[in-house]
């Protein structure tokens, strides 16, 4: 699968078979992560990797109660220093990983709603990095439509804004 058909094929995924991912593929997915470009190279993230079946049940009601988060088979917690670009950073990084487990046939999605504060404590996370935006991966039990997405028309203008 080449980088286009990763892209074509990744789309949020949010129910999962349960099964555990191999120790191996998470490293793959997490290598892609660490690959991708920062500001400065700063690479100013940390990700905190739960497999745990017990942990991931504990998440749900962490992440207002997305059920699907249980059955993924890892979530993957994206934490950033103070840098100016940190954030972005971190979302190129966790969008490399998304399409590297495309590749894997694996699903992913992103998850912004969760409780920042009960996820501090809960991992143990120091006041220098902000929990910044999860993400589940897990092997698809359905996919569902492709959302629909604006057309270039809408989003694109040539040479200067109109
Ligand atoms: C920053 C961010 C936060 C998101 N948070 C959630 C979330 O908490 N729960 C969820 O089910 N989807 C979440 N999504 C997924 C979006 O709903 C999804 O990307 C969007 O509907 C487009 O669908 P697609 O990913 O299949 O293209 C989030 C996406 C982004 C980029």
């Amino acid at each position: 699968m080449n980088v286009l058909e990763a892209i074509r094929r990744r789309r949020s995924v949010r129910s999962y078979t349960g099964e555990s991912i191999p120790e191996e593929d998470l490293e793959v997915l997490l290598k892609a992560a660490r690959s991708a470009p920062s500001a400065k190279n700063l690479q100013p993230w940390k990700f905190i990797v739960i497999t745990n079946k017990k942990t991931l049940q504990d998440l749900v009601s962490l992440c207002h109660n997305q059920g699907f988060v249980a059955d993924s088979g890892a979530f993957i917690v994206g934490l950033t220093e103070d840098e100016k670009w940190s954030r972005i950073d971190l979302a190129i990084a966790l969008d490399h990983l998304s399409l590297a487990a495309a590749q894997l046939d694996l699903g992913t999605c992103w998850i912004g709603a969760f409780k920042p504060d009960s996820f501090r404590s809960y991992f143990n996370v120091p006041p220098e990095y902000e929990i910044t935006i999860c993400m589940t991966v897990g092997y698809p039990s359905e996919r569902g439509e492709s959302p629909v997405k604006k057309s270039l028309e809408e989003l694109v203008c040539w040479e200067s804004y109109k």
